[in-house]
């Protein structure tokens, strides 16, 4: 079986766009793959300096593909903080990197140029973390002979580091040391909308979290931006930001029947949202059960995290020593 191999960052509350844009594809591809999901602390640590937070996050996150269906038995799950081989390979990996090619990041670039704009020093904000990230990733990937990696659009460009920097060290080696992944990109369909109609991301304060009680999850609904149409008029199911998260959680044709009653007139906006909210209720009910259940028994996360853990680092070990050799260090 081929091995997919993806990074979860934990650096916040996972929410529905999580759920449809990277729980639900990467659990139906490692129904066909051997898949390795891990959760990318290290990466986090550029961003999160709060002990306490790191740690909720990497506990929510893992929770969370848990209670949506990840079963540790088929995939491995694990942190990357505890596969210490991740960072030696990143070693090996800078030497190979022209610091050229990480000048180029966008994630790097997008720090220098508010820097710039904002009149201060470029370097700004900027910590070697964020600036040799791609690296760490490249070592993520590398370190397990990962076939396929999937990932959304914004880390496309890293992956093709990745691949960028394996190509350069089995060249350099003439022998194939390290398996060159292939990049599966998200598609669009896979993107959801937020409360205020543009894509659901933390940055943008829009999103609704994926576990949130029953009342909270209502008023969260409530918020969704809608036009001021009143409730005679007929009204556009397409263009509308209720419809468009509806769709993801109704079957057809429950989506028909709602979208007639946007078009005869007569509904207001109220009851589309508590039909949005009642629908989405009944799918997370479950998931939301599981996720508390988790949550409430931490030593159950660590348990599994830590069992993934020592397997893959069983497999680290291995590929380690087979490049130390390649390379001559040791
Ligand atoms: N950088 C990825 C993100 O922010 C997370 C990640 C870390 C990752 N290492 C990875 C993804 C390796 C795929 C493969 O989403």
């Amino acid at each position: 079986m081929k091995r997919a191999l993806t990074g979860i960052k934990p650096t916040g509350i996972p929410h529905i766009g999580n759920y449809f844009g990277a729980i639900k594809p990467g659990l139906e591809l490692a129904e066909n793959y051997q898949a390795f999901y891990f959760i990318a602390d290290y990466h986090a640590l550029n961003q999160i300096k709060d002990s306490k937070q790191l740690k909720d996050s990497s506990y929510q996150v893992a929770a969370a593909w848990l209670a949506c269906g990840l079963d540790p038995k088929k995939t491995l799950i694990y942190r990357q903080s505890s596969v210490p081989e991740t960072f030696e390979l990143s070693t090996i990996l800078a030497a190979f990197t022209p610091k050229g090619l990480m000048n180029r990041a966008h994630a790097y670039k997008a720090v220098v140029a508010q820097n710039e704009e904002a009149g201060k020093n470029t370097d700004d904000g900027v910590n070697m973390g964020l600036f040799t990230y791609p690296i760490l990733m490249a070592a993520d990937i590398l370190l397990f002979d990962a076939d396929v990696v999937p990932v959304g659009k914004d880390q496309k460009q890293h992956l093709e580091m990745a691949i960028d920097i394996a190509q350069t060290i089995n060249y350099t080696y003439q022998k194939e040391l390290l398996k060159i992944p292939e990049p599966v990109i998200r598609t669009e369909t896979e993107t959801v909308i937020g409360l205020d109609g543009r894509k659901m991301s933390k940055s943008y304060n829009n999103v609704i979290p994926l576990f949130l009680p029953a009342g909270q999850l209502r008023k969260h609904v409530m918020r969704i931006v809608t036009n001021s149409q009143t409730v005679e008029e007929s009204k556009d199911p397409e263009t509308c930001n209720i419809f468009a998260l509806y769709k993801l959680f109704a079957s057809k044709h429950e989506q028909e029947a709602l979208a007639k009653m946007y078009r005869d007139g007569g509904m207001g906006w109220g009851v589309a949202k508590q039909t949005l909210f009642e629908k989405m209720d009944i799918e997370l009910t479950p998931y939301r059960n599981h996720y508390d259940e988790l949550m409430s028994d931490k030593a159950q996360i660590d348990k599994i995290l830590d069992e993934g853990s020592a397997l893959a680092r069983s497999i680290a070990v291995r590929k380690m020593a087979k490049l130390r050799k390649a390379l001559g260090v040791g």
